[in-house]
């Protein structure tokens, strides 16, 4: 099989990685980067000559003047976020001419975001703790059919049409079930048809773009929003988003074949942090989850909740790479275990005296299960500005090695804070 110069970043846990910052790295030498899946619910964080950016539907090439940035045909796109994305990056100098948008991503309106907030309402205790950017009802849309995608959206008549249609159905929802008040059809047109206009420029079908890109044998990165456990088939259903973040999600959100594909990076921190509702196995609850939490500003990049915070689970990670065919692994944020000792690491779980090594996704069993940990020696010396392996101290050298073995997938990059310069290939 011909080997082409294309690699997929992908979320190995529950989002929040620190994908943006390799993508920020591996863009350095990349000519394109593509957004593949998901909306402005991501916020992914740069650090560039300690200035900090965070993206949420902008790909993180973007700071390369030279790298065409593509959002690709299976994201969903809120037309005035994109637009306030690209102001804000525009403000602090950053050239945005090399973006573009397929013409087949669907559009996020008000009625969306408002059928979002309602429905986590009305769920109360069960609610997924979504982050309210009105993702899974625009992608229920898709689904069923109905949504308005960019090429709609950028023909006045065509969007009108679209919008009436969906508008007199939404607001029968928002009153019936909701008992909320309907929505204006004049004021979500003139306003949207307004953002249509500056975006139309700029929507053409990116597909033949990227693979053109990769025939021509050119460094294509496809840079994965959330995570392997919110994957909507793959994860922790119903408590994930409403995309495929995993490996396979990137070919069909970008529109290109699987054999086009040479590596896939899973990006994992080096514990295990997750936003929103639903069971964590190796949560902790305790002063140890309060120090990881404080020291490593686990603070959601796009609605600024806290996140929990928990041992690293080595089943999540080996489910990770199984499913997304993971060629290498980057562990980031190891910097922020400095100090902690024992650390611990989950191996398996334990349900009613059986053994389980590898990751279930159904949420009623996980809940039910406790985790098995190996402990490992921490170590107190700051690493911060450890440039290769051999700099850090001896017991997070294990630490990783040990981790590697357990998942069984090669660490090809570690991170020791959020800037371009504290992460470093092995
Ligand atoms: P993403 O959604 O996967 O791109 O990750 P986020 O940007 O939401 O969250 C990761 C956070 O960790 C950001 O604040 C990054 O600046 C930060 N970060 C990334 N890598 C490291 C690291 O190795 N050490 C530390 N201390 N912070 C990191
Ligand atoms: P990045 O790309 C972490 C979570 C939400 C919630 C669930 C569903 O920054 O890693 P949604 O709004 O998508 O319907 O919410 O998914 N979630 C994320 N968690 N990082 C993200 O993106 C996330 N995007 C969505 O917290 O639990
Ligand atoms: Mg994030």
């Amino acid at each position: 099989m011909k080997n082409y110069n294309t690699t997929i970043i992908v979320g190995a846990q529950w989002g929040d990685e620190g994908k943006g910052k390799i993508a920020d790295i591996l863009a350095s030498d990349a000519d394109m980067v593509v957004r593949a899946q998901g909306g402005n619910n991501a916020g992914h964080t740069l650090v560039k000559e300690g200035k900090t950016y965070k993206l949420h539907l902008i790909p993180s090439g973007i700071l390369y003047p030279k790298c065409t940035c593509i959002i690709g045909c299976g994201t969903v796109i809120d037309p005035k976020g994109l637009l306030q994305e690209m102001a804000e990056l525009e403000a602090q100098g950053i050239s945005i001419s090399n973006l573009f948008v397929d013409n087949r991503a669907h559009i996020t309106l008000p009625y969306h975001i408002l059928q979002d907030k309602l429905s986590e309402q009305a769920l109360g205790k069960s609610s997924i703790g979504t982050t309210q950017k009105g993702i899974g009802p625009t992608y229920s849309d898709k689904i069923e059919r109905s949504g308005i995608r960019m090429s709609d959206f950028i023909q006045p008549s065509v969007f009108k049409e679209k919008l009436t249609n969906q508008l007199t159905k939404k607001n029968k929802l928002l009153q019936k079930i909701y008992d909320a008040p309907s929505l204006n059809f004049e004021q979500i047109f003139q306003e949207y048809n307004e953002y249509a206009k500056v975006l139309k420029p700029i929507v053409v079908d990116t597909t033949i773009m990227i693979y053109q890109a990769i025939m021509q044998g050119k460094n294509v990165l496809f840079e994965g929003a959330q995570g392997t456990l919110l994957d909507l088939d793959i994860g922790t259903y119903p408590y994930v988003t409403s995309s495929h973040p995993t490996s396979s999600g990137a070919c069909v959100g970008s529109g290109i074949g699987p054999t086009l594909i040479s590596n896939v990076i899973g990006i994992a921190k080096a514990y295990t942090t997750r936003v929103g509702n639903g069971p964590f196995a190796t949560e902790l609850d305790d002063a140890t989850g309060k120090f990881i939490q404080t020291n490593g500003q686990e603070y959601g990049t796009t609605t600024g909740r806290p996140r929990r915070v928990g041992w690293l689970d080595t089943l999540i990670l080996k489910y990770a790479c199984r499913i997304n065919g993971c060629t290498s692994l980057a562990i980031n944020k190891l910097d922020t275990l400095t100090g902690i000792t024992p650390l611990k690491i989950a191996t398996s779980y334990n349900c009613d005296g059986k053994i389980l090594d590898e990751f279930v996704s159904d949420i009623s069993q996980l809940q039910n299960y406790t985790p098995n940990y190996i402990e490992i020696d921490g170590w107190t010396q700051d690493i911060s500005n450890c440039t290769k392996f051999e700099d850090l101290p001896k017991q997070a050298q294990n630490y990783i090695t040990t981790i590697e073995k357990l998942v069984n997938c090669p660490i090809s990059m570690i991170g020791v804070g959020p800037s371009r310069q504290q992460s470093f290939k092995r």
